[in-house]
């Protein structure tokens, strides 16, 4: 009940609006959001990258809404360019948009300066994730697995965490044994031991895939995988446009609120 209450706080304009405004709803989300500007998540990379993780960096913002708001996100992402090229993973986002990801990932990945540059994410929740694997693999794509973080339908999702997990595990198995250099997002410590596992019995080579956490979140693991060994990245998300991905962290684990609080009322 309380993740639905949180995920359609997350889809609240007004909410939205009045939260990210506010200095305190800044000083809520600063546990798993870097801060507003390019400045801050660069030092959250420099303090990840101390502690021996890699990073990916998101300017956060969904579901926009004309031209002149997508040209300013794509204009952020132009003054990050790197020499040589940085890899660059489309998002996925609620069902509407999972088709029209997909083909511009594939679109992006054809064009031969792009090729290895280009990652797509598929979300284990979804019905249609093995066939979308499948697509993405015969091209060469590099994959980010991730469970899912919207509300979807029956008819093209499952409910049940016990298949999701399911799921998740099933496709993780196929990533692993492909050959591609694929991330496991999860923070999901029976899924991680079982790809360890995995990876042991299969001889696939450490540095032949990599986990992947949020900032911020089960930092604990995130360094006991660094120090066995395990390619770790962690997700820094950086931006005014906050508010929908902290009601989504808080709809994962609503002890979060209780967590968020408590730190306000600290010095
Ligand atoms: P699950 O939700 O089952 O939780 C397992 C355990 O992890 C919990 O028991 C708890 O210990 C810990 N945990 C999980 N969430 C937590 C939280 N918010 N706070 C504290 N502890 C928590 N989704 C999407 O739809 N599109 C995307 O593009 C992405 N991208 C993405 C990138 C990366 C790097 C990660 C790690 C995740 C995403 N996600 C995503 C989000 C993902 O789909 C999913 O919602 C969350 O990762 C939570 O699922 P878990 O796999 O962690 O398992």
């Amino acid at each position: 009940m309380l993740r639905a209450l949180f995920i359609s706080l997350s889809e609240s304009r007004s909410l939205r609006t009045f939260a990210e405004r506010s200095s305190i709803g800044q000083r809520l989300s600063s546990r798993f959001v870097a801060g507003t500007e390019v400045e801050d998540a660069l030092r959250a990379a420099r303090a990840v990258n101390q502690a021996g993780m890699s990073v990916s960096i998101d300017n956060l913002g969904e579901n926009v809404t004309n031209a002149e708001e997508a040209r300013s996100s794509a204009q952020l992402y132009k003054a990050a360019t790197m020499v040589p090229p940085n890899f660059v993973r489309v998002d996925m986002e609620g069902s509407p948009y999972t088709q029209r990801t997909l083909d511009f990932v594939h679109e992006l990945h054809r064009q031969p300066e792009n090729q290895g540059r280009v990652g797509a994410v598929i979300q284990s929740y979804m019905r249609r994730a093995a066939s979308d694997i499948e697509r993405l693999l015969d091209e060469g794509i590099r994959i980010r697995l991730c469970k899912g973080a919207y509300k979807e339908p029956p008819e093209i999702a499952f409910q049940k965490k016990s298949e999701v997990d399911a799921n998740y595990v099933k496709l993780m198995k196929i990533l692993m044994k492909s050959g591609i250099y694929h991330g496991l997002a999860t923070h999901d410590e029976k899924i991680i031991n079982q790809a360890k596992a995995f990876a042991t019995k299969n001889r696939i080579s450490r540095d032949a895939f990599e986990f992947q956490m949020l900032y911020g979140i089960r930092r604990d693991l995130q360094q006991a995988l660094v120090r066995e060994g395990w390619r770790m990245r962690v997700y820094i998300p950086f931006g005014a446009e906050w508010y929908p991905y902290l009601m989504r962290r808080l709809a994962e684990r609503p002890a979060n609120a209780l967590f968020i609080a408590r730190n306000l009322f600290r010095k």
